[in-house]
């Protein structure tokens, strides 16, 4: 089984995370995307609506679950089997940091790789950040965030 963790804040999930999730599923038999529990930034959305937001979004592709974690990634990746780590990239301002992360988490643990895949141009511009601000502010989300979650992104974006 190729077990790979996509794993992020999703605070809350966007097109730009779709699009990755997406393209990286057919590459391995299992996807989990994993929610961080205690991020070093404080999130919006709680753990549970960042989960249940996801699970909507996926819900159509049968590969793909959804899950949390706390503490070190790698430690969470092993414990699942899996061999890969998945991450998006839309940036050079990514590349810097995820250039850290990933060869601090190759020296935490070698057999777990790192996979990036660049963003597809028209999400390259995307961020959970500017969604929140966009939504606060009553902007149009559409196509920022999937559809089917667009209703509790924006109730509670206006009540935030
Ligand atoms: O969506 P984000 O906020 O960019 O995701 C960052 C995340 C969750 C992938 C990163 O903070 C992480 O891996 N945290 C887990 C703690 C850990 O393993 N830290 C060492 C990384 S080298």
């Amino acid at each position: 089984m190729r077990v790979a963790i996509y794993p992020g804040s999703f605070d809350p999930i966007t097109n730009g995370h779709m699009d990755i999730i997406k393209r990286s599923c057919v590459l391995f038999d299992i996807l989990i995307v994993a929610v961080i529990s205690n991020p070093n930034k404080i999130p919006l959305f709680s753990v549970n609506e960042r989960i249940e937001l996801l699970q909507k979004a996926v819900a159509e592709i049968p590969n793909v679950t959804v899950d949390n974690f706390e503490g070190l990634l790698v430690e969470y990746a092993s414990k699942k089997n899996a061999m890969a780590i998945v991450k998006g990239l839309r940036a050079i301002s990514d590349f810097e940091v995820e250039l850290q992360m990933a060869l601090m988490n190759r020296k935490l643990n070698p057999n777990i790789e790192t996979l990036f895949m660049m963003t597809s141009y028209k999400y390259s511009f995307l961020s959970s950040s500017l969604v929140k601000e966009i939504g606060k502010f009553g902007g149009c989300m559409s196509q920022l965030v999937p559809d089917i979650v667009l209703p509790d992104i924006k109730a509670k974006l206006k009540n935030s």
